[in-house]
């Protein structure tokens, strides 16, 4: 258990929540921190007085009876209770954020997909407005599946406050450095790192450093968790020390603000006279994440072959059936190729899971050219995909040597379901529309003659 009693009262700084924060090191640990001294009760959860007049209340993420090492609870010490957060509720719309089931009739969803980087727009965008969803996957109503978007965020939230009763976000930045004020402490993110904020978490995403462009995987399922190692061990992959948690932060501001609810897929305006972000002290497991995706450690092929890219899953998210995830959070970043006598780009497949890829930075090893940083590509359920023609022949030729991928940094949203494209990805977003002839030049080589290569 971490406890952590930094003071953190930020209440009276210029910058709401302020810039002393810090992190608690740790993934699914039992955290404790408070921002004032005595704030969190010792040894029971509910006091018949909080101390300074707090009120006590539990965020529940798992069923009560959940087994105990999946169930996930935070008990928060609040000025006012959550009830106080919420009031009449008023349906809005975010029309670019659309949420499964959801399939356009006049959009095409099967084919092998590639986007170039969406533009930065003119208009002054926030992290609710500037949502693009490219493709949902599964159904919001029954806690299966997933949705996929762009965000590209120009402006803070003010006075404005968001939360998805949905699904935890997995945010991923390409460019630009936002923070997360949440109600459970400050996150602040960078490309090469990534972010989780769980289902029903209140916060509000102010940019640091904009526009702001990355990659979101909104995952209405099963929590993400640390995949099982199996024989590699208990080291490598993503090790639990170096995801990390904020300490506790709030604010007691009282001013005219709107949090904005996301639930089944439809979203709702609520008005208040207060910051919702009023949570002095916390304890539990349930709570926001970052990782610094540059501390995974890979782990691949000494001799010959490969394994399957599954071997450099980040993150996975069960669905119910044994080893076949709702999603998979994949990364494919710089090392090693030292196989011998082996094709060493991934080759070319069919898989019953739908793939999404985005480019981080620099250059991936089975497409040199055409899916470039900020760009998507999907190669969907049961649709064939591969190397390129120059890939193929580069490595199909190349001298053996060790060699060292460098300046790469890809991902995959990896999701049992097939994955429909919206409207926006089919008809707006810079989809490369000759994306499919990049395997037009591979050329039969076969004429019957043995020991042909
Ligand atoms: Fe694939």
């Amino acid at each position: 258990m971490n406890r952590q009693t930094t003071p953190n009262d930020m209440t009276t700084a210029a910058t709401p929540m302020g810039t002393h924060h810090g992190y608690m090191p740790g993934f699914g640990n039992d955290f404790e921190t408070e921002a004032l001294d005595g704030a969190l009760p010792q040894g029971m959860n509910s006091p018949q007085k909080c101390n300074y007049g707090l009120y006590g209340e539990q965020l529940s993420g798992t069923a009560f009876t959940a087994p105990s090492h999946q169930n996930e609870r935070t008990w928060c010490y609040r000025i006012r209770p959550s009830v106080k957060h919420s009031h009449r509720y008023e349906k809005i719309t975010l029309p670019y954020w659309k949420t499964a089931p959801h399939i356009p009739q006049d959009v095409t969803s099967l084919g092998q997909y590639r986007w170039d980087p969406i533009p930065h727009s003119e208009q002054k965008m926030t992290w609710l407005t500037g949502m693009r969803t490219m493709t949902t996957a599964g159904d919001v109503n029954t806690q299966i599946g997933m949705a996929s978007h762009i965000y590209l965020v120009t402006d803070s939230m003010v006075d404005s406050y968001f939360y998805s009763a949905d699904s935890e976000m997995l945010i991923v930045p390409q460019e630009g450095r936002l923070r997360f004020c949440t109600e459970l402490g400050v996150i602040n993110l960078a490309p090469q790192e990534i972010a989780i904020i769980p289902r029903g978490l209140v916060y509000r995403v102010e940019v640091l450093e904009g526009p702001a462009r990355g990659f979101v995987c909104e995952n209405y399922g099963q929590k993400f968790e640390l995949p099982a190692r199996g024989p590699i061990g208990a080291n490598c992959m993503a090790n639990r020390r170096d995801f990390k948690t904020p300490v506790a932060a709030f604010e007691d501001r009282e001013t005219p603000s709107t949090v904005t609810i996301k639930w089944c897929g439809q979203f709702h305006e609520t008005r208040i006279g207060h910051s919702p972000l009023d949570v002095v002290a916390w304890h539990g497991n349930y709570c926001p994440v970052k990782y610094d995706l540059t501390t995974y450690c890979p782990v691949g092929a000494v001799l010959f072959d490969h394994p399957d890219p599954s071997i450099f899953t980040v993150l996975t998210a069960p669905s119910g059936v044994e080893g076949t995830a709702n999603i998979d959070f994949v990364l494919f970043r710089e090392r090693w190729m030292v196989a011998e006598n082996t094709f060493r780009p991934p080759w070319y497949h069919k898989n019953v899971m739908s793939e999404l890829m985005g480019n981080i930075y620099g250059q991936y090893d089975a497409k040199p050219k055409g899916f470039i940083p900020g760009g998507m590509s999907l190669h969907n359920m049961m649709l064939p995909h591969g190397p390129d023609k120059n890939a193929f022949e580069g490595a199909s030729n190349a001298e053996l040597t060790a060699q060292k991928l460098d300046n790469t940094m890809s991902f995959m949203f990896e999701t049992r379901f097939p994955q429909h494209l919206t409207e926006f990805a089919a008809k707006e977003a810079p989809l490369q529309d000759d994306y499919i002839d990049c395997w037009q030049s591979l050329e039969k080589k076969f004429d019957g003659t043995p020991g042909k290569k």
